[in-house]
């Protein structure tokens, strides 16, 4: 009976087939809920979603959705309708970022970050979040990052979609208090994943090369669980993360956009 109770509790997660994604997947299936993964690639996806059944007997819907295309939100939505999967837990964590200088980056590829960052988190939210109020229980965790904190020269676009997210984040837990909803902004600093060789196809920042204390993809993947079962609105993981994120809304602008445009920009 527990089996059946638990395995009706479904956790949708975005990109899921890498990186911190990955490893929250991982984590929502050791606490025994069933999962919807979804990223572009379907191959690493099928891989963690049989390992997942193995090791810890739940089931994985895998879905293939760009989610930066018109096309891809609804397509999600549509599944979760058509086989009347009631969510629980929506981790939008699918998000990449880009260096370069702002007029030399392509023009779609940085539209293409904000249609991911900010309009499929936020649509995909809007879509789950009526159903968990109904129901007046669900766990919204959306990722963004230490980058939230500060606008970042030479990644300029990134910095402010993830602004974005930790403001909409923030705003609507507090709006929907006592509703049995809350929502959680994980914001990590840098990690190693997939992330740092995508941001640096244009141009290599210091960030990704420097003498940086980097976490790893399951370390944030603990903190920001932990965050959302406790139903935090934000968590920075790490110590030195914290720290930054605490110093940094005090500092000068020009100081903070000194210190990020100097991390952003190549090194060489
Ligand atoms: N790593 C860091 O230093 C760091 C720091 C702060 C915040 N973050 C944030 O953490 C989140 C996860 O990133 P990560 O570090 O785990 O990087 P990652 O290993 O590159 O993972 C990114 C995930 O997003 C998916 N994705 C990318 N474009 C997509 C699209 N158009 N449609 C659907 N899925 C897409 C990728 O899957 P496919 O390629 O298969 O589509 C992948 O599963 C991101 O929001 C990132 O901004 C990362």
């Amino acid at each position: 009976m527990d089996n059946v109770v638990r395995a009706t509790r479904y956790a949708v997660v975005t990109g899921a087939s890498s990186g911190i994604g990955r490893e929250l997947a991982s984590l929502l299936a050791r606490e025994g809920y069933a999962l919807v993964l979804v990223a572009r690639r379907t191959g690493p996806m099928q891989e963690l979603a049989d390992q997942l059944q193995q090791a810890h007997g739940v089931p994985s819907v895998v879905l293939s959705a760009d989610l930066a295309s018109p096309e891809g939100v609804p397509t999600v939505v549509d599944e979760l309708k058509k086989r009347q999967l009631g969510v629980e837990v929506l981790v939008n964590n699918a998000g990449f970022g880009l260096a370069g200088n702002f007029e030399a980056l392509p023009a779609e590829q940085q539209v293409g970050m904000l249609d991911l960052n900010v309009r499929a988190l936020t649509a995909l939210t809007r879509e789950l979040v009526p159903g968990m109020v109904a129901r007046r229980r669900g766990y919204v965790l959306n990722v963004a990052s230490l980058a939230a904190f500060t606008p970042g020269p030479f990644m300029s676009v990134y910095y402010a979609s993830k602004a974005y997210v930790l403001s909409f984040s923030t705003a609507l837990h507090a709006e929907l208090k006592g509703q049995g909803v809350t929502v959680t902004a994980l914001c990590p600093g840098y990690t190693e994943t997939e992330f740092a060789a995508r941001a640096a196809e244009h141009q290599k920042a210091r960030l990704f090369s420097g003498p940086m204390g980097t976490s790893n993809a399951r370390q944030v993947a603990e903190a920001g669980y932990r965050a959302l079962k406790r139903g935090k609105a934000v968590v920075v993981p790490g110590f030195p993360n914290r720290l930054s994120a605490w110093f940094m809304p005090l500092a000068p602008l020009a100081l903070r956009l000194r210190i990020a445009g100097y991390m952003n920009a190549s090194g060489s």
